[in-house]
């Protein structure tokens, strides 16, 4: 039976009632015994005989662990669904949750679900090893969007899939027909309806340009070709879900009446697992563990225990603390909690660009310019701010942004006491953050941009999706108009990847600060950009040349 073994333990520390720790998986219901804090959801869904979700990497870079996870919002008053990696959820991070893996989708017993049958059809599958995590990522985008997604958005939610045989077109070819459109060649259309000069492409089914001609120059698109008695074009039109017998997954009625709470559990080694709920309860259990890992998306210290074999002893799941949640707009700025997620934040930034006047929000643009380039969606669906900055990578995509912003970052200590520093002062080292470990942050504020202020963002990697920076930066720049010339009043530049730390350029802020905004200007800020951002010839991460161009 699962429960809180140890409950008189946790009265003194949180005094907050609690009982089984239920999970829902393809809307079976499932105790949680205690004991299994160490265990992530992929790992527990194999043993539980759930083997369609794959393990690839093991660390959040492949996607074939991918499942969706539902849980009803508090705050949203509905139910939220989001693809996760389960090589990195903790078990015990989904509790109260429902967990839908490719086995909950359709089968071919009950019937292909539209997507899959829609990636059958297109030849998106060889080994299949990958297609779990595919069908997943699709699926957990049209479970939580209102509206048909966009071509854009449907290649979005695959950036964090790999495969390694199919090639990418048949897959995104095969989900295309999810997306939004009111164009006629997606519905009932016959090729014969297709105005003069179009066809439908054999390979994708969608009307194409190419007019496919052969080497010999014969038309191959058109059905009166030679292949016409051994191939039959798939047309969208054909995947209309009418296969598919099995109800759509609801979210189970229990979860919806039932009200999260504290948990404390434990794991193999001695490993404690908390949950705290409300942010005095946090502030106790910090108190007694100084050393404890707080947790939300696990996409660090997760890989710091299961790769590099890190040994935490408590771990503290922030996760749901309303404190380190809030998302305010302010008249000054934004307020973002600690624990809010990326996608979550993300969100947020689309709105308030939407919603206020466009000088305000330089800021905001660059960092969705950033997010967007930030791991693949299952990351950004559990990963969070506050994770980000206190782990201090050097080639954090963030950090750079936040300190070149202006961005302050809010710090409350055991006893409730909050002070706030500036991010351009927030990090001393190599991973090392100024905060105590009676300490944790609270909340960033990101003030709005003023007229005549600029962000921008800047990430090289070795690919454009899913992969970390060689080199990135954020940088500000404030200008005010002296007679008919504009003069640089204010500015900072930051670089990650080229230091311990991200790198504050200084001395090319003291040099521009009262010039004109011209080319001699940037011809002499690139001079001392030299000076600032030193890259030794044995520097580590190497391809020193390389990462040099980007600076100057
Ligand atoms: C596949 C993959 C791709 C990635 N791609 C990128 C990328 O492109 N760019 C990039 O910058 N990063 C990337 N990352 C890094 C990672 O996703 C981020 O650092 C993430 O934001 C961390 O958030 P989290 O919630 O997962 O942190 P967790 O692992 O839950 O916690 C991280 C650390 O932060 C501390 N912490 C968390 N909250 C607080 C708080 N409120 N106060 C004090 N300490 C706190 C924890 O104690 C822990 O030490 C990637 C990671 C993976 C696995
Ligand atoms: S196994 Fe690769 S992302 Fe989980
Ligand atoms: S089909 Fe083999 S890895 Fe994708």
């Amino acid at each position: 039976m699962g429960s809180l073994k140890n409950e008189e333990e946790m009265e003194p520390i949180g005094g907050e009632s609690s009982r089984d720790a239920v999970l829902y998986v393809n809307g079976v219901r499932r105790v949680l015994p205690d004991g299994l804090a160490h265990l992530t959801l992929l790992e527990y869904l194999r043993d539980i005989g759930l083997t369609g979700t794959k393990l690839g990497c093991g660390e959040g870079g492949c996607g074939a662990c991918t499942v969706m996870v539902s849980h009803y919002n508090e705050v949203l008053k509905k139910c939220v669904h989001y693809a996760v990696n389960a090589c990195l959820a903790p078990l015990y991070s989904v509790e109260g949750m429902h967990i839908i893996t490719v086995e909950g989708v359709g089968s071919r017993k009950s019937g292909l679900h539209p997507v899959q049958e829609s990636l059958a059809r297109s030849h998106g599958s060889q080994c299949g090893f990958c297609t779990p995590g595919f069908i997943m990522s699709m699926y957990a985008l049209l479970r939580s969007s209102e509206l048909p997604p966009t071509e854009e958005q449907i290649e979005e939610c695959l950036a964090g899939n790999l495969c390694r045989c199919t090639g990418y077109r048949p897959i995104i070819d095969a989900f295309q027909v999810f997306a939004k459109t009111d164009d006629a060649f997606y519905t009932n259309t016959s090729s014969s309806d297709l105005q003069s000069g179009e066809f439908l492409c054999p390979s994708t089914g969608k009307p194409c340009s190419c007019k496919s001609k052969g080497l010999n120059g014969a038309e191959t698109c058109k059905k009166s070709t030679a292949n016409e008695h051994n191939y039959e074009p798939v047309s969208y039109s054909e995947v209309d879900g009418s296969t598919y017998t099995d109800k759509e997954l609801i979210f189970p009625p229990e979860l919806l009446l039932r009200k999260l709470t504290p948990l404390y559990l434990n794991g193999f080694g001695g490993l404690k697992w908390f949950r705290p709920l409300k942010i005095q309860h946090l502030l106790e259990l910090k108190a007694k563990f100084p050393d404890a890992k707080l947790v939300v998306g696990n996409t660090e210290v997760g890989i710091e225990m299961r790769l590099k074999r890190i040994q935490y002893k408590v771990l503290i799941s922030v996760a749901h603390v309303p404190e380190l949640n809030v998302l305010h707009v302010k008249d000054d700025g934004l307020e973002i909690g600690a624990a809010v997620r990326l996608s979550e934040l993300l969100q947020m930034f689309r709105k308030v660009i939407n919603e206020r006047a466009a000088h305000e929000t330089s800021s905001c643009k660059a960092f969705i310019e950033q997010i967007k380039w930030f791991a693949g969606t299952q990351i950004k669906n559990v990963a969070c701010v506050g994770g980000n900055i206190c782990t201090a990578s050097p080639i954090s995509d963030l950090n750079p942004l936040w300190m070149a912003a202006g961005a302050k970052f809010q710090i409350i200590d055991c006893k409730g006491n909050i002070r706030t520093i500036m991010a351009e002062n927030f990090f001393l080292g190599y991973r090392k953050v100024d905060l105590t470990s009676g300490e944790i942050l609270l909340s960033i504020f990101l003030p709005w941009t003023r007229p005549f202020e600029y962000v921008k963002e800047f990430k090289q990697a070795h690919r454009r999706d899913d992969d970390i920076a060689i080199v990135n930066a954020g940088m500000r720049v404030f200008l005010e108009e002296k007679g008919e010339d504009l003069v640089v009043s204010d500015s900072l530049i930051v670089y990650g990847g080229v230091a311990p730390l991200s790198l504050s350029a200084v001395k090319t802020k003291e040099f521009i600060i009262g010039k004109n905004w011209d080319q001699e200007l940037l011809q002499g800020a690139l001079k001392f950009l030299e000076i600032d951002i030193f890259l030794k010839e044995d520097a580590p991460g190497g391809m020193v040349e390389f990462r040099k161009s980007f600076n100057t």
